[in-house]
């Protein structure tokens, strides 16, 4: 028999509250592009902005009603500017995919090349021809990927880019241990008129607190990022641009083109935790790597082959293990999730690009940035080990040790 709409909201009610106390209280959450907002920061999320429109830029609107939002939105432009050095910043996209395509419709045309990783050696799909830049009809050459540094090979890099002269290079990705050679692959970009972006949604927090790689400082022209990651701020997106950058064509790429409302209500939320990673992001991404760094060591002690092992690891957020002999991704992923915790299959270098490596990649790919978040420090992470350990290669139950273990993790801290 058919639900009624009383019976169905009254499961989503019941629904959504176990999923909040299940996710917030009861699982360790290791998926790299996730994090949670500061108590203040969830406060100002919910705010009558959510009701509202506010077409174009601010002071030039399209709608009456905006004299204190528009003084919201240029002041979170503001802080961003001096948090990541950038001369120009557009917080209305409301994704990293929807950031990634107002650059690609502001500056490619059909037919033009663009230089980009692929998705086994780290690209977010947004990057490919099966995402966001496919729209564009453009003609994607691939970065070269050196696997043993778990890096883009630079010297191939520089070749290619320099004899194909594409129009734009990206650089950032999803599978992201090492800062990316952006210095050396602007220079050989900017010798001929290419425009290099850097899609930094993965690390944007650790870039806020100086602990990763300084995109505009290297030499990136454009950087574009989701806002709730390492970052951890409300599900957002931005574009930051260098001075000499036409930035209205950006601007005019977003709205009209992509987004009308932007969403405004999260723009009082994004500026706290900008504020908040302006004062506290040091500690917190300086912790969050060494973290990551921790978790790798111990896991490669208990045997995990753990990529970008001669080069120790990682330098962000993330892990990753290659699960190959415990039988792929797949099922490890939902093994752990039957064990509350919560990481993502993912590809590796080396993996193809067929629907049956999609479904079963090699990897697990973990980010330690929510549990910082939640006060864990180094010791923290080798009783996680430990239980990826026990679950994976011992197929223990440790669910309930799982759930002991997050009652001393409730508070979020550098806030
Ligand atoms: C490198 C990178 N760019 C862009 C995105 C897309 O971000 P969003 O989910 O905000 O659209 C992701 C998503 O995980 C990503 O990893």
């Amino acid at each position: 028999m058919k639900k009624s709409p009383e019976e169905l909201i009254g499961e989503i009610v019941y629904l959504t509250k176990h999923h909040d106390l299940w996710r917030k209280y009861e699982c360790i959450n290791l998926i790299a592009s996730e994090n949670v907002m500061s108590p203040v920061a969830e406060r100002l999320y919910l705010n009558d902005m959510m009701h509202r429109y506010a077409e174009g830029l601010p002071f030039k609107r399209y709608y009456q009603g905006h004299k204190y939002l528009d003084e919201v939105e240029v002041r979170a432009q503001k802080i961003i500017s001096v948090l990541f050095d950038a001369d120009h910043v557009d917080l209305r996209p409301l994704s990293g995919t929807i950031a990634n395509l107002a650059v690609f419709v502001a500056f490619l045309e059909n037919g033009d090349k663009v230089a980009a990783l692929d998705v086994p050696a780290g690209a977010h799909v947004s990057h490919t021809i099966h995402g966001a830049l496919g729209l564009r009809g453009v003609e994607v050459l691939q970065l070269p990927f050196d696997r043993e540094r778990m890096n883009i090979d630079e010297d191939k890099a520089v070749k290619i880019i320099e004899k194909e002269q594409p129009k734009m290079v990206i650089l950032g990705a999803s599978l992201f241990l090492f800062p990316h050679p952006i210095k050396e692959i602007s220079d050989a970009a900017k010798s001929y008129g290419g425009l290099v972006v850097y899609d930094a949604a993965h690390v944007l927090g650790l870039i806020a607190g100086g602990q990763f790689q300084q995109p505009f400082r290297e030499g990136a022209s454009i950087v574009t990022s989701s806002t709730h990651k390492t970052f951890p701020g409300p599900q957002g997106g931005v574009v930051m641009a260098a001075e000499n950058v036409e930035f209205e064509r950006v601007q005019k790429a977003i709205f009209p083109r992509l987004v009308c409302n932007h969403h405004i209500h999260r723009l009082p939320a994004l500026a706290q935790t900008a504020w908040e990673m302006w004062k506290y992001g040091e500690a917190y991404a300086r912790q969050t790597i060494k973290n990551a760094k921790k978790l790798a060591e111990r896991l490669a002690e208990f045997g995990f082959r753990v990529l970008g092992e001669p080069y120790g690891y990682t330098e962000s957020h993330q892990v990753v293990i290659d699960v190959r002999e415990y039988g792929g991704g797949k099922i490890n992923a939902e093994k752990l999730e039957e064990n509350n915790i919560i990481a993502n299959k993912n590809m590796i270098p080396g993996d193809e690009t067929n629907a049956e490596t999609m479904k079963n990649p090699s990897g697990i790919r973990i980010g330690t940035q929510e549990m910082t978040r939640w006060g864990c420090k180094e010791s923290d992470m080798e009783v996680i080990a430990e239980f990826i350990h026990r679950v994976i290669v011992k197929d223990e139950n440790v669910r309930d040790d799982v759930v002991e273990f997050r009652k001393s993790f409730r508070e979020v801290h550098y806030c």
